[in-house]
C-alpha cells in the first residue's frame, strides 16, 4: 500500500517541528521545502530527521528540497512559509509579506499536487488561509487553517494547571479568528464531564481566558527572536493525522463558513469533522447573545483583514 505523502513548505521552526511530530507518528513520507536562498537547510534538516528513524523506530522517506518537483502528488500539504512575529509585532503586521509568499506557494502546490488537502499555518492565519484558497483554486473543503487547536490547547493547559488535574481531562471549545479577540467558550468547557464553572472561580476563569488570548504574544516576548512552534506544530499534525487516517476527529479549525454561523464567505475557527475528504462537516453550536456578539466581533476582524488582502 502506498504510504501517505506529506509536504511541509517552510523548513523553519514550525515546519521542521511539524516534520518531527509527523515522522514520530509515522504518518507517511515527508518532503520539507524551503526557498533556494537557504539551499541545504531543508535537505540538512530532512537528512538529520531521517537519521533519527532507526532510534525512534519510524519508517518514512524524508527529503528536503528547494523546488516543487519532489512534492508531486502529496496528499496533505502544510504551509508554514513566511515570516514569524518579533516582539512588538502583531499577527496582522505580517500581512503584506506573507500574502505574497502564501499566494505563490499555494499556486505551486496546486500545480504539483492538484488533489492535496492544504493546511495553512502562516500568519495572519485567517487571511492567509483565504489567500491559499484563492491561490490554489481548490474547493473549500480541501483548504483549512490551523489556529483553534493551538488556542484551545493553551486554554486547556492553563486550566489543568489551575485545577491541578490531567490536561487529558479538559475538554474545551473556542471559536473565531486567531487574533486577540478569539472566543473561548466556558459554557462548552468541562473537566471529566464537570462544567468548568463548578471548578474554577469566574475571576480566575477570566484571567485564564485573557492569558489564552495573549498566548502567542507571551511566547514571543520570552523568545524575542520568533514565535511559538512546538505547540503550533503539534496542533497542525493533529489535523494532518485526522485527515490521513480518516479519523473524523471533531477539531476547531479555520474553515470556510458561508451560511454556517452566518459568516458569509470567510475562513474562521469553528468545530469541524476532519477526514479523508478534508473538511467533511461543520458543526454549529448554539451561542447565547454574549457569545454571539463576541464571535461576530472576531469575524468582523477577520473580514477586515481579508478585505486588505490583494489576491
Ligand atoms: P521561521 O522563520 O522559523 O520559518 C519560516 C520559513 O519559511 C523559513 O525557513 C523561510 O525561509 C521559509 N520561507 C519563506 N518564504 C518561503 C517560500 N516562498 N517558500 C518556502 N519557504 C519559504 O518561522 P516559523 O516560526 O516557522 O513560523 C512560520 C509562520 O507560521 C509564521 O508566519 C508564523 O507567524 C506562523 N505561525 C502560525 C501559528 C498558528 O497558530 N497559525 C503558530 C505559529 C506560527
Ligand atoms: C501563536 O499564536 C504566533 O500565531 C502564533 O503563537
Amino acid at each position: 500500500m502506498r504510504r501517505a505523502k506529506i509536504t511541509i513548505v517552510g523548513a523553519g521552526n514550525v515546519g521542521a517541528t511539524a516534520a518531527v511530530w509527523a515522522a514520530a507518528r509515522e504518518l507517511g513520507d515527508i518532503v520539507l521545502v524551503d526557498v533556494p536562498a537557504v539551499e541545504g537547510l531543508p535537505q540538512g534538516k530532512a537528512l538529520d530527521l531521517y537519521q533519527a528513524s532507526p532510534i525512534e523506530g519510524f519508517d518514512a522517506r524524508i527529503v528536503g528540497a528547494t523546488s516543487y518537483e519532489p512534492t508531486a502528488d502529496s496528499d496533505v500539504v502544510i504551509i508554514t512559509a513566511g515570516i514569524a512575529r518579533k516582539p512588538g509585532m502583531n499577527r496582522d503586521d505580517l500581512m503584506n509579506i506573507n500574502t505574497g509568499i502564501v499566494r505563490s506557494v499555494s499556486e505551486q502546490v496546486a500545480k504539483f499536487s492538484p488533489n492535496a488537502i492544504l493546511i495553512v499555518v502562516s500568519n495572519p492565519l485567517d487571511a492567509m488561509v483565504y489567500v491559499a484558497w484563492k491561490g490554489s483554486g481548490f474547493p473549500t473543503r480541501r483548504v483549512l487553517g490551523q489556529a483553534g487547536i493551538l488556542d484551545t490547547a493553551r486554554f486547556r493547559a492553563f486550566l489543568a494547571a489551575e485545577i491541578g488535574c490531567s490536561v487529558e481531562d479538559i475538554q474545551a471549545l473556542l471559536l473565531g479568528g486567531h487574533g486577540d479577540d478569539m472566543v473561548p467558550l466556558p459554557r462548552y468547557t468541562s473537566v471529566a464531564g464537570i462544567p468548568i464553572t463548578q471548578l474554577v472561580h469566574p475571576d480566575r476563569l477570566n484571567d485564564i481566558i485573557r492569558r489564552t488570548r495573549n498566548g502567542g504574544a507571551e511566547i514571543v516576548s520570552l523568545l524575542k527572536t520568533g514565535s511559538a512552534y512546538y505547540a503550533p506544530a503539534s496542533a497542525t499534525i493533529q489535523m494532518a493525522e485526522s485527515i490521513i487516517k480518516d479519523k473524523k476527529r471533531i477539531l476547531p479549525c479555520a474553515v470556510y463558513c458561508d451560511k454556517e454561523y452566518g459568516v458569509g464567505g470567510f475562513f474562521v475557527g469553528v468545530p469541524c469533522v476532519l477526514g479523508k475528504q478534508g473538511v467533511e462537516r461543520i458543526i454549529e453550536v448554539q451561542l447565547d447573545p454574549d457569545e454571539r456578539n463576541a464571535f461576530e466581533t472576531s469575524v468582523e476582524h477577520v473580514r477586515q483583514l481579508v478585505m486588505q488582502v490583494k489576491v
